[in-house]
């Protein structure tokens, strides 16, 4: 398909799921922007730089992937970068209600941007940040949940 894609998210911190989108992103676009949202209304564990700095580091092997941060709208971000498109991932049909609300918003601000829905690896359906923050949380184990690096991360955290 090719173009510019803006896969948005909190990231805090990125899982197998997140990156598993990523990857099938990156495969369809010419150039993926993963952008960390900073939005103010999360209580996030990491800062920006530590999501940024874990995010770079799962996906150092994908050369078309950027990694940066935003603080406002998507749309906005999204002009600033010349995409065309935001990439999303959709789990289950909880997300639905959530993905359309904030898709119809985008629109509304800029309708030349399409919003793109991948259906995660039903391995990772159930995969969310919270859920792997609660397990790290209580030392359980989250090795088949994030990358080696985001596991590290984690544990630091909550030690
Ligand atoms: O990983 P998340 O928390 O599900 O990501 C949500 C995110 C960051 C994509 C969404 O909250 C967002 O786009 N925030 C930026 C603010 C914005 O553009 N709001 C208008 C559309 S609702």
């Amino acid at each position: 398909m090719g173009g510019i894609a803006v896969c948005p998210g909190s990231f805090d911190p990125i899982t197998y799921g997140h990156l598993d989108i990523i990857k099938r992103g990156a495969k369809v676009f010419d150039q993926v922007y993963v952008v960390v949202l900073n939005n103010s209304s999360k209580n996030p564990l990491f800062s920006v730089e530590e999501r940024i700095s874990l995010i770079e580091e799962v996906t150092k092997d994908i050369p078309n992937v950027k990694v940066d941060s935003f603080q406002g709208l998507l749309m906005d971000y999204a002009s600033s970068v010349k995409a065309s498109a935001v990439i999303r991932g959709l789990r289950a049909v909880s997300d639905f209600e959530y993905e359309m609300q904030i898709t119809s918003m985008n629109r509304v601000l800029n309708d030349e941007v399409e919003t793109f829905f991948i259906m995660t690896n039903n391995q990772y359906s159930f995969l969310s940040s919270s859920i792997v923050k609660e397990v790290a949380k209580y030392n359980g184990d989250i090795s088949e949940l994030v990358p080696d690096t985001v596991e590290k991360a984690l544990k630091v955290k909550f030690q």
